[in-house]
């Protein structure tokens, strides 16, 4: 299976010292890796960094091959790497239609030959969302947000989807709408990046986990092997100290 996204190598950080202190990662084509780690490890710093809002001080990032490097955020997208962020992901004092529109408009998507905002394929995925073009995205549920976050990162058609807790602050019921649309996403052909603290949930449709722990990989193994661990809670609640011999390697 070859690698369609690798990262190797990578430092970055906010002022002096490091906050990634050497990252290697790769996501296998069509495949979901989720990245799970304890507050502050460097989860969303990684993230960040892949996207192109903070420089690399070392390391190198591909995407199918081409470094990314020297790319903008925005150079970024159009090579193929979405990104949707934690928070302030929609705009929402736009409407959902709105929303979709300058996603297209700035994100380097195209309209259908009808010159529908929604493709077939974004329909088919996000059914629900045309009912509420023209309600304004802040007034819709967590849930409905977070969809119409995921069908704007869509739209630039990428190749790679990289989420950043898409089910934080979310109730059960939404948790598993989130994760049925990112199994959905990835049932299309798109590689998925993905941070969760819902590890449990997130690893169920998971292939790779990858482990962060003071902004160094701690752990990467088949998801299934991970979620199988007793002391999974550990990994990211906090108990994953580097100090601590590697999981597997420990008598
Ligand atoms: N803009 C910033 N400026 C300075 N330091 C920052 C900034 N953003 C994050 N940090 C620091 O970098 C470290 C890693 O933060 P990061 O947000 O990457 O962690 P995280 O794993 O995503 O945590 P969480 O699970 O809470 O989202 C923390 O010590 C944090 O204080
Ligand atoms: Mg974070």
């Amino acid at each position: 299976m070859s690698d369609i996204f690798t990262v190797a190598g990578l430092h970055a950080g906010y002022g002096a010292g490091d906050i990634l202190k050497g990252i290697d990662a790769a996501v296998p084509q069509g495949k979901i890796v989720t990245v799970i780690g304890p507050n502050g490890s460097g989860k969303s710093t990684l993230i960040k960094t892949l996207a192109g809002l903070l420089p690399a001080r070392q390391g190198e990032v591909r995407l199918e091959g081409r470094r990314l490097n020297e790319l903008t955020a925005p150079q970024r997208v159009r090579a193929g790497l979405s990104y949707v962020p934690q928070e302030y992901n929609v705009f929402r004092n736009l409407t959902v239609l709105e929303n979709l529109k300058i996603s297209l408009e700035f994100m380097g998507g195209a309209r259908t030959s009808g010159g529908a905002v929604l493709s077939d394929e974004l329909l088919a995925l996000f059914p629900e969302l045309p009912e509420k073009f023209r309600v304004r995205a802040g007034a819709l549920s967590g849930g409905q947000r977070q969809m119409l976050a995921f069908a704007c990162a869509l739209t630039s058609q990428p190749k790679v989807l990289m989420l950043d807790e898409p089910s934080a602050g979310l109730s059960p019921k939404y948790m598993a709408d989130i994760f049925g649309a990112v199994k959905r996403v990835n049932g299309r052909g798109v590689s998925v990046f993905m941070i969760e603290q819902n590890a449990t949930e997130a690893l169920r449709i998971s292939d790779i986990c990858i482990v962060l722990a003071n902004g160094r990989v701690r752990l990467c193994a088949p998801a299934a092997e991970v979620a199988g661990m007793s002391d999974v809670h550990s990994l990211y609640l906090g108990d994953a100290r580097e100090t601590t011999p590697p999981l597997g390697e420990a008598a």
